[in-house]
């Protein structure tokens, strides 16, 4: 069966960087726009150019320096913006302007204050007005997790009739469960009489952990485009997670779906993001922690020793790791002390690295992590004595 292409559309330049105090400037916004060029990504939302001086020259910048990928730029489904937006892409090969308004009727009665006919004609007014200053232009339909499904399949229908070549469908909230969102992308592709038009997008907040699965949820109902960032940050709980979206596509080819991205460079993109943004990735996080591919208990270690996929489903290679890690804590066994003996060049028989090993839980039991620096220290004691 023919595998279907998701595009990623990589937000951490714009959503991303809306997490309190990962400001970028101008120059570092354009260094992780090439990487991410390199890495694969088909759309690069580069900032919000009516929100500053600063993001309006970053966009421009940006827009100069992209090659292959859509730079994208924010607006509201408001005239000036969408003005502004569109003269910050200017230079952009393939620019594309991303406006849009809230949807659900929490967002209508307090944000707008409004009805939702009214925020349809606004919705068409500035679909109109971006198309006629780019080709392609995408609409979002703000909390479209909590809005009412006939009122966002109405939304949708209206938009792509003007013009709109990618229709996003956020749960802004990160409200939704994924059977929840799966259904709303689902009835979307089946009601929508003009639904071939467009593309469908999902962008998921991460307010409750589902961000992954939803988008995940969403592209198996037939939305081909996912949005997301690197390191899943962004917004309170942040976005979804570039990296594990993409594994898991790559992992599950039963869901006939691939992506542009070069998965060997998910783990240098995630530091160089952590790096710049100064913002730490959490140590057990899916595909590119610290401890993604670090074995420290006993018996996984035994396992990952005689045979590596007992224990991992990806291998380092694949996401640009070095290798695995062995780390020696007071769960560790016999097994992972005798590996590491060996890799520091000592080889001990068996009763050696049994009587090795009680030193060693000595040791571990005072200390998180036992070091090579620590065993060379009892293994040249044993040496000694031999
Ligand atoms: O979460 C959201 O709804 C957004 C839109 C501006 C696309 O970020
Ligand atoms: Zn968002």
């Amino acid at each position: 069966m023919a595998q279907d292409k998701v595009f990623i559309f990589d937000t951490t330049l714009r959503d991303g960087e809306q997490v309190p105090g990962c400001k970028l400037n101008t120059e570092e916004k354009i260094k992780l726009a090439l990487k991410l060029e390199a890495l694969g990504v088909d759309i690069i939302e580069a900032g919000f150019p009516i929100s500053s001086p600063g993001d309006f020259k970053s966009v421009e910048e940006i827009s100069k320096a992209i090659k292959n990928a859509t730079v994208a730029g924010l607006s509201r489904a408001v005239q000036k913006d969408i003005e502004v937006a569109a003269e910050a892409l200017k230079p952009a090969v393939r620019p594309r302007i991303h406006t849009g308004i809230g949807a659900s009727d929490n967002h209508i009665k307090y944000k707008f204050n409004s009805t939702r006919e009214n925020i349809l004609e606004r919705a068409v007014a500035a679909v109109k007005l971006a198309r006629n200053l780019v080709p392609d232009v995408e609409f979002y339909a703000e909390d479209a997790g909590r809005a009412d499904i006939q009122f966002l399949a109405q939304l949708t229908e209206a938009v792509i009739a003007a013009g709109a070549t990618v229709v996003n469908i956020p749960d802004t909230t990160g409200f939704c469960l994924p059977h929840q969102y799966q259904e709303k992308i689902a009835y979307l592709i089946n009601n929508v009489p003009n639904i071939d038009k467009a593309i469908l997008s999902c962008h998921c907040h991460n307010d409750l952990g589902l961000a992954t699965a939803n988008s995940i949820a969403g592209a198996m109902a037939g939305a081909r485009q996912i949005e997301c960032t690197i390191n899943g940050i962004g917004e309170r709980a942040g976005n979804t997670s570039l990296e594990e979206v993409v594994m898991i596509i790559k992992k599950h080819p039963e869901l006939n779906l691939y992506t542009n991205i070069d998965t060997t460079k998910l783990l240098p993109m995630s530091r160089l993001v952590s790096e710049t943004m100064r913002m730490v990735v959490q140590p057990n996080k899916a595909v590119v922690g610290d401890n993604a591919f670090s074995h420290s208990s006993g018996i996984h270690q035994d396992g990952f020793l005689k045979e590596a996929s007992t224990y991992e489903i990806i291998s380092p290679d694949e996401v640009g790791a070095d290798t695995s890690r062995i780390v020696l804590t007071a769960r560790s066994g016999r097994s992972a002390l005798a590996y590491r003996f060996k890799n520091l060049g000592y080889n001990f028989d068996r009763n050696q690295v049994d009587e090795l090993y009680q030193q060693f839980l000595r040791i571990a039991d005072e200390k998180k992590e036992v070091e090579d620096a620590d065993l060379i220290v009892i293994a040249d004691k044993m040496k000694a004595l031999a």
